[in-house]
Parts: C-alpha cells; structure tokens; sequence
C-alpha cells in the first residue's frame, strides 16, 4: 500500500443513525496505522457529541470535545490524544461539541466561520504532526456540524445498512454534498458502504446495490464491492472490549488457546468473548482498506493531470 503526500481527509457519514460510520472509522483508521512497511500516521477526528469513536470504539475518555469546540469556535489549535494506539491520535467528540452545533447561527450572524477555523487548524495540525489520513466520524443529527465537516473534508464515505430508513438517511446527505459542492466545497464521493450485510442474501443483496448505483449516477462513483458482513457478536466484543475488528483477532486466537488450555486441565472452558472467530469480518474492513487506497490513488491522479493540464 503507498499512500504519500499530503495528508487527505475522509469524511464518514450518513443522516441516519447506527449505521456503522463510528464502527468503520475506528476499524478502517487502525488498520491503516498498523499496516504498510512504515506505518501512516493517522488522525481521528471525532465530530459526534456521542463521542462513541472515541470512548466506546478506541477506549479513550478524552476531553469532551473541548479541544474540537474550541477550535470551531475560535479558531484555537487542535489538540489531539496522542498514541490512542500505535500511529494513531485522535481529537475527541463530546457534548462541547454539541453546544457548538447549537449555536451555529449565532456565529454566521456574527461572521464566525466554523469551516474556516477548522479548516486551517487541521492543516497546521497535519503539517507539524505529518499525518497522511484524518478519519472524521460524524453524529447522525446536526446538520450545520455536517456541513463544516462536509466543506472540510476531501472525500466521503457514506456507510449504510440495507433498510429503505437508512439508504433514504444516504440520499438526503448525498443532497447536502451536492449543496456543499455548488458553494465551492472540493469534497468527492468516496463511495458508499453496505454495512450489516448477510453475505447469503445474494438476491437482496444485488437489489441493495442497483438502487444505490441508481441513486449515484452521474456522481462517477459506485457503492464498494466490499460489504461489511453482519457479525453482532464481534460488535459486542467490539465495543464493551474497546477493540477494532482487526484487535479482536488477536484477541479471540488467545482466547482460543485459553479455553484448550483449561479443558486440558479439566477446568469448565470459560469464554472471554462472544464471538468465535472475527476473522471474516477483519478481512472485510482490509479488503475495504484496499478499495479505499486504491480510490484515493485513482483521484489523486486524476487531481495531478487535471492541474498539469492547466499548467500545460
Ligand atoms: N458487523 C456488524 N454487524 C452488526 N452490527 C454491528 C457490526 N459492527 C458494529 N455493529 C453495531 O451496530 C451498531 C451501530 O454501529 P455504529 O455505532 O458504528 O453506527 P453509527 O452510524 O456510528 O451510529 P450513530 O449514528 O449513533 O453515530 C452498534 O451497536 C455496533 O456495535
Ligand atoms: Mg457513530
């Protein structure tokens, strides 16, 4: 995997709620700050007021969002949580930045520009810590949060479950991207992301993806091939263990050979984790990491000969 230059920003979300974006963040940020041959220094910036990236799914506290709020509101530095796993720091959410979200047209009215203070501290933050991915997970309500992530960000994700709720929660925010990009946001569709996914029900499955490709035409962009599979004892573990689907392998091989290791003795074999094996559902999120980087090359490279064009 080559992923060199600037940093980029994927911005994870979707207008309905429990679908997967704060799951996929964590699972799709450490996989990229544990693999390739150096490791890239991810950021993960936490833009829910839930905060659940950031307490449930990497297990740290952090600071309630106030490092976040301050910088929407007055331009402050970004101060991230360093190390919350090998290469990777995040930004925290909490309930600060809800009292931002809510005072949103107080700033407007008074010429506070949230996208603009985020915007510059995020790029001083990626220059002096070099990082070559920010992760942003976002809550499923507060619009105008959304749009500042939406005209911040230089791509986005939008993960969905195959309920019409769901994928309506997708068209009402591939609206909004449309809306930021007419006012000038450079954000791209990165691709959609079935998530919660019964890799049996091909036929479902097949309809799933033609009315997605029917709701992106004209967009250049397709749903990934890759779909996150359904696995609710792996997201238990997941969460009361603070783990990603990746962590959870290493963990689940150890638990193995704990429960051989005290049948041999004669002891009951108790059992640390619900699930069995997360393997198959670590695979989806590296074949999704995959797909990410190679989309991320394809429009960098369009973005490269687009500007040689104009210098030619
Ligand atoms: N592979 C999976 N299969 C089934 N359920 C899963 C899977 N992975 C995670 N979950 C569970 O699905 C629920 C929703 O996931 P998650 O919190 O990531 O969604 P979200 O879109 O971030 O939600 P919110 O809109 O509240 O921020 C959680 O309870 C999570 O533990
Ligand atoms: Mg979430």
């Amino acid at each position: 995997m080559t992923m060199n230059g600037p940093a980029r920003a994927i911005l994870v979300a979707n207008q309905k709620g429990g679908v997967g974006k704060s799951t996929t963040v964590a699972a799709v940020a450490e996989m990229i700050a544990a693999g390739g041959r150096r490791g890239y220094r991810v950021l993960v910036v936490d833009g829910d007021p839930q905060a659940n990236v950031t307490v449930e799914d990497l297990g740290v506290d952090g600071d309630k969002g106030r490092s976040l709020a301050q910088t929407l509101q007055f331009g402050a530095p970004l101060a991230p949580i360093r190390n919350v796993r090998p290469n990777l720091d995040v930004i925290a959410g909490g309930p600060q930045v809800a009292v931002v979200g809510a005072s949103a047209h107080l700033m407007a009215e008074n010429g506070i520009n949230m996208t603009e203070h985020l915007q510059i501290q995020l790029e001083a933050l990626c220059e002096t810590e070099s990082y070559d991915l920010v992760v942003i997970d976002s809550g499923p309500g507060d619009v105008p949060l959304l749009d500042t992530y939406l005209s911040v960000a230089n791509y986005l994700l939008i993960p969905t479950r195959d309920d019409q709720a769901s994928i309506g929660g997708v068209a009402r925010l591939a609206q909004r991207f449309w809306r930021a990009r007419k006012s000038g946001a450079l954000i791209q569709l990165l691709g959609v992301l079935l998530f919660d996914v019964n890799p049996r029900a091909v036929k479902r499955n097949q309809e799933v993806f033609a009315q997605i490709n029917e709701m992106l035409e004209g967009s250049g962009t397709s749903p990934f091939d890759i779909t996150i599979r359904s696995a609710p004892a792996a997201a238990v573990d997941m969460r009361t263990l603070h783990k990603t689907a990746g962590e959870l392998v290493a963990l689940a091989n150890d638990d193995r050979r704990l429960r051989l290791s005290r049948l041999r003795d004669k002891k009951s074999p108790e059992r640390a984790l619900w699930t069995s094996d997360p393997s198959a559902l670590a695979a989806d999120y590296q074949e999704l990491v995959r797909e990410i980087v190679k989309r991320l090359a394809r429009f960098e490279s369009m973005a490269a000969a687009q500007a040689q064009e104009r210098v030619g």
